[in-house]
């Protein structure tokens, strides 16, 4: 199973349109084994340390992490980093990441933020030996013709990241699963 998880809030959202492209295409690819959860309508508490744990959302967003071999995390770029809902995300599910196959879609206004998942893809690879995929999605506006995807390099890379997230996970599944 994999999991394609949208984490911009804006509902003009350019990620969210990388979401749904590499969603279509893990379907496709996997036959239909892949889940988009966009957090825009699954609406996540804040991070407290305590409570937030019990909030059905969170358990719900934590199963179809931990039953996935490989996720996908959509991601604005702000300020230089991923959006607050991405890092509220891991810092709500946790240790359901262990051992998990991660890549990123990043969504920006310019070129010059292209590291900006690092800190998260570092916490989540010393945290939780996550697998975190090196050759990411990137795209600013220029990639976009209206609420649609219109340049067949982002589009490559979008099946390129599909097809690694698939062979990786799939190479690094416990031999019982
Ligand atoms: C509050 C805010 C901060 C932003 N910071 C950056 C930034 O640091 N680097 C960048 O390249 N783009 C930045 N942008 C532009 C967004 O990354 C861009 O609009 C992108 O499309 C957002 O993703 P979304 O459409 O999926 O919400 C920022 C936008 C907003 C609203």
């Amino acid at each position: 199973m994999f999991v394609v998880i949208s984490t911009s809030l804006n509902p003009a959202s350019r990620s969210r349109i990388l979401a749904e492209s590499a969603h279509e295409r893990l379907q496709v690819q996997s036959g239909g084994k892949s889940r988009l959860i966009d957090l825009a309508a699954t609406v996540l508490p804040f991070c407290d340390a305590g409570e937030c744990y019990s909030d059905p959302k969170v358990a719900e967003v934590a199963r179809a992490i931990d039953f996935a071999q490989g996720i996908l995390i959509a991601t604005p770029i702000y300020n230089y980093n991923v959006s607050s809902s991405a890092k509220l995300l891991v810092e709500l599910t946790g240790k359901v990441w262990t051992d998990k196959v991660v890549g990123f879609l990043c969504a920006a206004g310019g070129n010059g933020s292209y590291m900006a998942c690092m800190g998260l893809a570092n916490s989540l690879m010393l945290d939780f030996r996550t697998l975190v995929l090196p050759k990411f999605v990137y795209a600013t506006g220029d990639a976009f013709e209206g609420d649609c995807l219109g340049d067949t390099e982002v589009e490559n890379r979008i099946h390129g990241l599909v097809e690694q997230l698939m062979a990786v996970s799939q190479a690094t599944m416990p031999p019982d699963a």
